[in-house]
Parts: structure tokens; sequence; C-alpha cells
């Protein structure tokens, strides 16, 4: 039996002239949280669509759950979960309404996780949506997508709009998901993101599945910018010998570098100083396909 939750075989959608996305084949395991990477306008979301038959493919094909993405939609929409990225329906239903609206959709008598779900996002499922902030909004779009513990969830940037400590929540429960044998696929361009949540990235760029990678051997290939503030005056050589260290300069008793794949020799060397204060950033998304792609996007 194939292990496949999402599969995809030269996936194409175009509008008209202009590209949607174009000949992704991608696998997607049961069990794993998959990210699907790219800046605005890549095709995340054309991808999604696409995938749940919301539109229909130029050319190519998907299987979602072992089913047919066309011929079996229906059947696809009520074992999965759905969060599309512009998630608004009749405003004037409050957060339950809409969420008794879909159990009955979806065959159910009850809201299942709901209300758990709610409280972890402090969420309010009573007012209606017009009333609620985007972000708040947001949450009851999670919570619809979520509450039936649906085997499939796919996600379209589930923690746009989400504060950070919503989007801490956010991460946990996706993590639960994985844990619970269930399988995430969500889209995102932010790159830490999808590094602390997701098992296998996706990296789409302009229409193309440029790059598909275990999380791990992405963090190995990604560089990081590192400025270090030493409490007193270092040698012109400081951190030369490491070998992950690259385009050091040194500003007075400040030094900026970057790190290519291990950082621990890194911590290393710097214990053997005072060190005021260290900062460190991940790549951008631009340094990331530059990283896949030879160029940036
Ligand atoms: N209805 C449409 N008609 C024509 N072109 C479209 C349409 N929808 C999307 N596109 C084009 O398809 C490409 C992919 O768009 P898509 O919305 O899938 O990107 P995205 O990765 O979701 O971006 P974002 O991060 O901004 O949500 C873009 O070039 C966009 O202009
Ligand atoms: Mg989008």
């Amino acid at each position: 039996m194939s292990t496949a939750v999402i599969e995809t075989d030269r996936l194409s959608k175009r509008y008209g002239s202009s590209r949607g996305i174009s000949d992704v084949t991608l696998r997607v395991r049961r069990g794993e949280v998959f990210g699907f990477l790219g800046p605005n306008g890549a095709g995340k979301t054309t991808m999604i669509r696409t995938l749940l038959d919301l539109l229909h493919p130029t050319s190519g094909s998907a299987r979602v759950l072992g089913l047919d993405s066309r011929r079996d939609s229906r059947a696809i929409r009520a074992r999965s979960g759905n969060l599309p990225g512009d998630f608004a329906y009749d405003e004037r239903l409050t957060g339950r309404e809409l969420l008794a609206f879909f159990a009955a959709v979806r065959g159910r008598r009850d809201l299942g996780v709901a209300q758990a779900l709610a409280e972890r996002f402090e969420a309010d499922l009573s007012r209606p949506l017009h009333e609620l902030s985007r972000g708040n909004r947001q949450k009851v779009g999670l919570i619809q997508a979520l509450f039936h513990e649906p085997e499939l969830v796919i996600l379209d940037e589930p923690t746009s709009g989400l504060d950070p400590l919503m989007q801490e929540e956010f991460l946990r429960v996706a993590a639960e998901q994985r844990e619970a044998g269930r399988t995430v696929f969500l889209s995102s361009h932010d790159l830490d993101e999808v590094q602390r949540v997701c098992d296998r990235v996706g990296i789409v760029r302009e229409g193309r599945l440029i790059a598909v990678e275990e999380v791990a051997a992405m963090r190995e290939r990604a560089l990081r910018h590192v400025t270090v503030r030493f409490a007193d005056p270092v040698s012109d050589g400081v951190l030369a010998d490491v070998p992950s260290v690259e385009h050091r300069e040194l500003d007075g008793r400040t030094l900026r570098f970057r790190v290519r794949g291990e950082i621990d020799g890194v911590v290393k060397a710097l214990a053997r100083h005072r060190v005021e204060d260290v900062e460190i950033t991940r790549p951008t998304l631009d340094e990331l396909f530059l990283a896949y792609y030879g160029r940036p996007s």
C-alpha cells in the first residue's frame, strides 16, 4: 500500500497565459508535516486549490488520500480539513454557528475538539465573524480545519495574522497532528516557521518545485548570519580557523560572519572570549534560493 497521502504527477495550472503552477511532481507521506515554501506569487494557493479541486488542472494529475482529486473531490473534502488563504464565509455567523455548519456538511453531530482548540487559541466562538479582528477570524478558520480531527489537513498560510504567541500554539498543534499519525500540508513564506515544524519542505518558486528536502538537511545547507560583540579587543584572526565560518568582517570589537553548516565549532571558539552580545539570524528566502538555485530570486 502506498504511504503517499498527496501524490501529484506533473500537475500544472495556468491562468490563461499567466503561470500558476508548472509540472509539480510531489509525494507527501502519511504522518508528516510538509511545508510548501515560497514567496508571494510562487503558486502556493494555486497548488492547494488545485489539490482540492477548487481549480482544475490544466494538465497532470493529483491523488489525495489515494483518491483522484477531480473524480473523488467530495470524498477528499469530507476526509480532510482545509484552511483557505482567504478564509471568509457568511460573516453574520458566530464562530460556533460556522463550526456547526461545517459539522453538518461533514456529517457530524458534534463539534469534536473545537472547544479545546478555542481555549488554546483564545478564540471567541460566540461573536459574529464580522466583529472579530483578522487574527481572531483566522483562529476560527484554523479550528474549522481541525476540529473533526481529519487524517489530512491542508492549510494555506495558517499563521497569517496570528500574533507570535498564537503562532507558537499553532506550531504545537501541528506537531500534535503528526504525533497522532495525521498528515499536515501547509504553505508558508516563512523559512523559520517551516524549519521549526515541518519534517520536509518543498521549495516553490515561479510556479515550479525547485527542491524537496528534509528540514534537517536544509539546516545543514543554509547559512546563518552571526554578529558577535566581544567585551575585549580581539585579534584580526579571531575565528579564522573555524571551517564553517565565512565572510568574516571585524569592526572594532564587533565581528560579523556567516556560518555554513555546523555551528558547534563557532560556539566552542567563541567560548574562549568574553562575549557581550551575540545575534544569529537565519537566511532570507532569497539566500535560500541562492543555495538551491545558484542565483537569487
Ligand atoms: N485568478 C487568477 N488569474 C490569473 N492569474 C492568477 C490567478 N490567481 C493566481 N494567479 C497567478 O498565479 C501565480 C501564483 O499565484 P498564487 O496565488 O498561487 O501564489 P501564492 O504563492 O499563493 O502567493 P501569496 O504568498 O501571495 O499568497 C501568480 O503569478 C498569480 O499572479
Ligand atoms: Mg497564497
